[in-house]
């Protein structure tokens, strides 16, 4: 412990507050009345602003993490709702909500730094329990009275831990030396009055700490996979320090967000543009349970889709999932727009206009409507906050329906916006949606377009066709599909000579494309089997006219990225 052995709690804790009133206060309160906060009772449940008719909710607080999201897959793993917060956020997003405990994020700054994010105020007077998670602990120590310094030497990998506590609920079924992965610089020096070191590591001799009250750290990442009991942890933390009952599943969040867009959207219209792939559709499908067709689908097909790609489509939602689909076959229209066009980001911003061109014709042909309905999912919802602070370096400007003018004057409807990929596919499964809908591939937004490198034709279009669909279907036939994040072929700008019969070719290249991936922010070229490899390419250069060289694609990403353009 931190304190004198000859100082009582009480002296130790008085200190404490005269030390950090002459420290430092944090903008809107002083770190004085935190400590006084959290030392007060911690009602499980019991914040005046709580709805207990919303599902129970964990805030994590995010201080700049790389590692926020994976904070909320593990609570969501363990039945248990989230959202994530940036640190700026105010006491308001406790409204209407039923907030069971607060996480603190890690980040990147020192406590100690001048304008260093610190924990506002109404996190501790929440009145709910508390994990920070490495920067989230020093912060919640330095706050509290403790002293927080830079560590010897930076601990970056993995750690054991050693427990010095066997009865906090926060470790149960933890083993007593458990690895854990570290990431830290700064470590704690004195305990804050009140807390308790629960464990210890090499390198960190206060690797967790607690109070009485339900306020805990850890240095180390309990989210991440290579602390492997850190779910179990953050498990505990939710169902045993917070109380949550562990009753939310994407199946719940169905009927909850039918609810929730009859609210919304009472008697309103909603158009909602279909892409064929999942989260349009689940978002479609959503929407259509609960407004049933005051909900207007709307699906363009650009002419640069892939083969059979807009007769699936409209067989999937008009005929077995019953939406109301208007079919525009705009293929003329953006081929022409796209004659000549060479550089890819002129090719986007093409068919981002072209687009929106389209939708507005057919929403002015369609009269009133109030609402647009858009498949966001929480990681852009997530990025489009955090970027607000980010000066991110745009290396592709992704076309995404959606990005319609202002003067439509449409509402947005966003079903998903607090779901993760796969949990929206196992929502698209509680609502009847096939397999093969859910676990297609993600296909971009500006097609076929950006896979024909250099000007496109309608003829060059076939071709790639052609051979894209042979990837397809021998990835498909040989099981490889669902374990890939894409895999496609690109046609080349290059023709090279060839030999067929004894005759000289001189045709394009085409190369295949296949990776895997977590969420395309990474990815690996994907070791597919020689022997998938010579059925496919044996069977472009026999099957697809103007086709005679096959390449494949072995740069990952980074350096390279998915898509060629
Ligand atoms: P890149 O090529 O940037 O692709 O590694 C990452 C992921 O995004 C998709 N992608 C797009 N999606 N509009 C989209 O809607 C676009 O302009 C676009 N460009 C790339 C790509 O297929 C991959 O999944």
């Amino acid at each position: 412990m931190s304190e004198d052995a000859a100082t009582t709690p009480q002296e130790a804790l008085e200190k404490a507050v005269a030390d950090s009133r002459r420290v430092s206060t944090t903008g809107d309160i002083e770190v004085a009345t935190y400590l006084e906060i959290a030392q007060g009772e911690r009602v499980r449940g019991g914040h005046p602003y709580q709805d207990t008719t919303e599902p129970e909710t964990v805030i994590i607080m995010d201080f700049g993490s790389q590692y926020s999201h994976l904070i909320a897959r593990r609570v969501r793993e363990a039945n248990v709702f989230c959202e994530i917060v940036p640190h700026s956020a105010k006491g308001a997003v406790l409204e209407n909500k039923n907030v069971v405990g607060i996480i603190l994020s890690g980040g990147p700054n020192s406590v100690y730094e001048d304008d260093a994010p610190l924990t506002p105020g109404w996190v501790f007077d929440a009145g709910v329990p508390i994990l920070g998670i490495c920067y989230g602990m020093q912060a919640l120590a330095h706050q509290l009275g403790g002293t927080v310094t830079a560590g010897l030497q930076q601990e970056y990998g993995y750690a054991v831990i050693h427990r010095n506590d066997q009865t906090t609920d926060l470790f149960e079924g933890l083993d007593e030396a458990s690895p854990v992965w570290m990431s830290h610089g700064d470590r704690i020096e004195t305990l804050p009055p009140g807390f308790k070191s629960l464990a210890y590591s090499e390198n960190s001799p206060v690797a967790a700490i607690g109070n009485d009250e339900g306020v805990f750290g850890i240095q180390f990442h309990p989210e991440v996979a290579h602390t492997p009991q850190g779910a179990m942890l953050l498990s505990n933390f939710v169902h045993k320090i917070c109380g949550a009952a562990g009753d939310w599943t994407p199946g719940h969040f169905v009927t909850e967000a039918i609810e929730r867009i009859k609210q919304q959207v009472g008697d309103g219209k909603v158009i909602c543009a279909l892409s064929g792939g999942v989260d349009s559709a689940v978002a479609a499908v959503l929407l259509h349970r609960a407004i049933g067709d005051n909900l207007t689908c709307i699906f363009v097909n650009n002419g640069l889709l892939r083969r059979e790609e807009a007769e699936r489509v409209q067989s999937v939602f008009s005929r077995t999932l019953g939406l109301k689909l208007r079919y525009i076959d705009a293929t003329e229209r953006f081929l022409s727009a796209l004659a000549g066009v060479t550089d890819p980001e002129e090719k986007r911003k093409i068919i981002g206009r072209e687009f929106i061109g389209v939708f507005e014709e057919e929403a002015d042909e369609l009269g009133e409507i109030d609402f647009l309905a858009q498949g966001t999912l929480y990681p852009d919802v997530i990025e489009s906050t955090s970027s607000e602070t980010k000066a991110a370096h745009v290396i592709k400007s992704h076309h995404n329906v959606g990005g319609l003018p202002d003067h439509m004057n449409l509402k947005l409807v966003e079903p998903l916006r607090y779901l993760f990929k796969d949990e929206v596919r196992l929502a698209g499964a509680e609502l009847g949606i096939s397999p093969e809908v859910l676990n297609r591939q993600p296909f971009p937004g500006p097609g076929l377009a950006i896979r024909v490198i250099g000007d496109i034709t309608f003829e060059k279009l076939e071709t790639l066709r052609g051979a894209d669909w042979i990837v397809m279907d021998e990835i498909k036939n040989d099981g490889l599909y669902e374990q890939l994040w894409q895999s496609f072929a690109v046609l080349t700008d290059t023709r090279t000579v060839g030999v067929m019969g004894d005759r000289r070719t001189y045709s394009y290249v085409v190369a295949i494309r296949a990776v895997t991936s977590e969420d395309a922010m990474t990815a690996d070229w994907a070791k597919l089997p020689y022997d998938t490899l010579d059925r496919i390419s044996n069977r472009i250069v026999n099957e697809v006219a103007e086709v005679n060289r096959v390449v494949l694609d072995i740069t990952s990403k980074p350096p390279g990225t998915i898509e060629w353009e």
